[in-house]
């Protein structure tokens, strides 16, 4: 995977994939990967805030051996001060490895296009594979296996959804999905999935009810209602949402061993209860520390010069 772009969980195969998690895992158990970017550098731009995706990619580079430079919107202006293009070329002669959080997926389409170093999705408006990866691991960790393994996830198809049905689509698990009219999954999402789970042997299930789709699930997954950008909606979305909050009673329809995932930040009272959120079934915590394991991998993957 050395040089490549991570920019969706589509670009992935089902083996890279398994790649990915399975050095993740290993640098978690062991610890190791010290040197494996020794002098080399991320850049990381971000147009939207962010406590996960920053501090965790900041620290694997650390961890690495290498280092992060941070450039906020308001410092690089990407695509108002200057070019995309021409961040994308000046920072490829500075850095080894390009992580962009955009509005836009275009944006990172661009960035990508004109960087000769790798760039890697911290988030867009179409995708967050870098979180898709860290929750995968977290099921993979639980169940010992993904196949097969039930994921429900209740709430908007936006872009944490997509990068999540994707990435069970490719490691055979089996997903449901129950989404408000008008806050579907793209058709292009659903194609990809359905294509994909018929030739991984998974399956996909596009639920009519938050109940239809978490009854016997293995893992119950929820996201924000709003997400960063659409707080001019948030009245709408709460009318649209009703019904779809994960409380104590949904949760209590999925497998007695289910538990309970959120990519955080969580809006307790709309998409979840505090109920659920904090109790014994929740692991959003774990989550939330799979990302730095998560993204030594990639990072080691897609940036260092030792095979791993
Ligand atoms: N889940 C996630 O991406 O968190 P941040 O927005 O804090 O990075």
């Amino acid at each position: 995977m050395y040089g490549r772009d991570l920019l969706s969980i589509a670009d992935l195969s089902p083996e890279e994939l398994d790649r990915i998690l399975q050095t993740a895992l290993s640098l978690k158990r062991d610890g190791g990967g010290a040197r494996l970017l020794a002098g080399k550098t991320l850049a990381l731009i971000f147009e939207k805030p962010s406590l996960r995706t920053r501090v965790s990619f900041d620290v694997a580079m650390h961890e690495l051996g290498g280092h992060a430079v941070y450039l906020s919107q308001s410092e690089v202006g990407l695509g108002q001060r200057e070019p995309v293009a021409d961040v994308a070329r000046v920072l490829s002669r500075y850095v080894d490895v390009i992580a962009a959080r955009t509005y836009l997926h275009q944006t990172l389409l661009d960035l990508a296009r004109h960087a000769g170093v790798p760039v890697i999705n911290a988030l867009s408006d179409e995708e967050h594979p870098c979180q898709a990866l860290a929750d995968l691991l977290t099921v993979l960790e639980r169940f010992g296996t993904l196949r097969g393994v039930r994921l429900a996830y209740v709430g908007d198809g936006f872009n944490v959804a997509a990068s999540l049905a994707e990435a069970a689509a490719l490691a055979a698990m089996s997903f449901a999905i129950a989404s408000p009219a008008g806050y579907r999954l793209p058709d292009a999402t659903l194609r990809f999935i359905e294509r994909t789970a018929a030739d991984s042997g998974g399956r996909i299930d596009v639920c009519a009810t938050p109940a239809e789709a978490v009854r016997g699930a293995d893992v119950v997954y929820t996201d924000v209602w709003t997400s960063m950008g659409q707080e001019d909606s948030y009245a709408e979305r709460k009318e649209a949402f009703a019904g779809y909050t994960v409380t104590a009673e949904l949760l209590a329809l999925a497998n007695p061993s289910a538990i309970f995932m959120h990519d955080l930040p969580a809006h307790r009272g709309d998409e979840v209860t505090e109920e659920v959120i904090e109790g014994a079934q929740s692991v959003v915590f774990d989550q939330a520390e799979n990302r730095l394991h998560a993204q030594k991998a990639i990072l080691a993957l897609v940036a260092g010069d030792q095979a791993l």
